[in-house]
């Protein structure tokens, strides 16, 4: 026991030079993958988390180059659910077994401060057992305090990359990483449960960059950490830059919960769409959280951000059930339950354990 915590201990002070080799492909992902997943085992078991997400609105203000419901891609058919299609889509979640519903859009002005805090306070009192997550981008201060204080509980707003310089190339020049740092650390800093992240193999993003997303996140020390492979979008600049690769999605996910024993990764819906099952291989690297995709059907196959995004033809039911199956396949269990950080201080905690 005492070498193994040692070993752990250890694992969380990766040097830059051990991050690059690593990233380099030149360590044994066996070998890291076996460490991360006793590291999981510790601190969560066998344990998955479950997030209903419900995209309700593919509307966009940004341009951001690498995503598909950018505002200038006028092909992309838009929508927005009704407050009653929202509510009607955390009903049916809620009896599949879903504690935490996720509510993601695109950066859409048309919601007031005050409906998004109708919204939100009617979610929460009429599921009082759940969490409420929000991710609807790039917000004030005071818009972040006012849905806290309507009730949210979480906030994901991935970094992207912690490069300044690299964030200009894949962002318009509207958007600087320093908002995107401050509306993360504004939302710390209100109380919400954050989550940041970004993606793997976007284009120009170099190792270096990825070990300086590593210290980022080590000094941000969000509750939950989403990565997953950039995907092509043929209406975007970026249409012919090539994939991200699976394998070294995997790596970071291993990678991250040795940093982050108490994180709550999620297996991505673009590690799921680039490869069959990839979501399963994604637990068994170390993440713990699915986000199986809750929103009406049509609805589901315009939040394309970008190309051959599985939409999943189940309802929530259907979903939960198959991924249930799959994962008790592998040893995993699936908890109904709101699934929270459960430390501020992973690295104090974890050492006690
Ligand atoms: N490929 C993979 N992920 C993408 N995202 C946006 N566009 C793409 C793409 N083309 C991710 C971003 C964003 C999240 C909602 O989806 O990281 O934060």
């Amino acid at each position: 026991m005492a070498d193994e915590k040692f070993e752990v201990t250890k694992r969380q002070d990766f040097s830059d030079s051990d991050l690059l080799e690593i990233l380099n492909g030149k360590s044994d992902f066996e070998e890291l993958q076996n460490q991360a997943v006793s590291v999981r085992k510790r601190v969560y078991g066998n344990e998955v988390f479950i997030r209903g997400l419900i995209e309700f609105s593919n509307i966009c203000k940004n341009d951001c180059l690498y995503c598909g419901l950018r505002a200038s891609n006028n092909k992309l058919e838009r929508y927005r659910l009704s407050k009653e299609e929202i509510l009607a889509c955390c009903e049916q979640g809620y009896k599949a077994g879903c504690r935490t519903f996720v509510l993601q859009s695109g950066e859409d002005m048309f919601y007031t401060d005050d409906e998004m805090c109708r919204l939100i306070y009617e979610i929460k009192t009429q599921y009082c057992d759940c969490a409420l997550t929000l991710s609807v981008g790039e917000k004030s201060h005071g818009t972040y305090k006012a849905y806290f204080n309507a009730g949210a509980d979480r906030y994901l707003l991935r970094h992207e990359t912690a490069s300044a310089k690299h964030y200009k190339t894949l962002h318009p020049s509207s958007m600087s990483s320093e908002n995107r740092k401050r509306c993360l650390f504004d939302l710390k800093e209100i109380g919400f449960q954050v989550g940041a992240g970004f993606m793997v193999g976007s284009p120009y993003q170099t190792n270096e960059n990825i070990v300086e997303d590593v210290r980022f996140l080590q000094e941000l020390n969000p509750a939950m950490i989403g990565i997953g492979p950039f995907v092509a979008h043929h209406a975007t600049p970026f249409a012919d830059f090539k994939n991200g690769s699976v394998k070294k999605t995997l790596v970071l996910i291993s990678l991250l919960r040795l940093l982050f024993p108490y994180a709550l990764i999620p297996a991505t819906t673009a590690l799921g769409s680039l490869e069959k099952e990839g979501y399963i291989k994604g637990v068994q690297a170390g993440a713990n959280v699915l986000m199986p995709n809750i929103s009406p059907f049509f609805a589901r196959e315009k939040y394309a951000i970008y190309d051959g995004k599985i939409y999943g033809q189940n309802d929530a039911s259907k979903s939960i059930a198959y991924l249930s199956e799959k994962l008790e396949s592998v040893g995993y269990t699936i908890v109904v339950g709101r699934g929270d950080w459960p430390t501020t201080n992973c690295y104090t905690m974890f050492n006690g354990l």
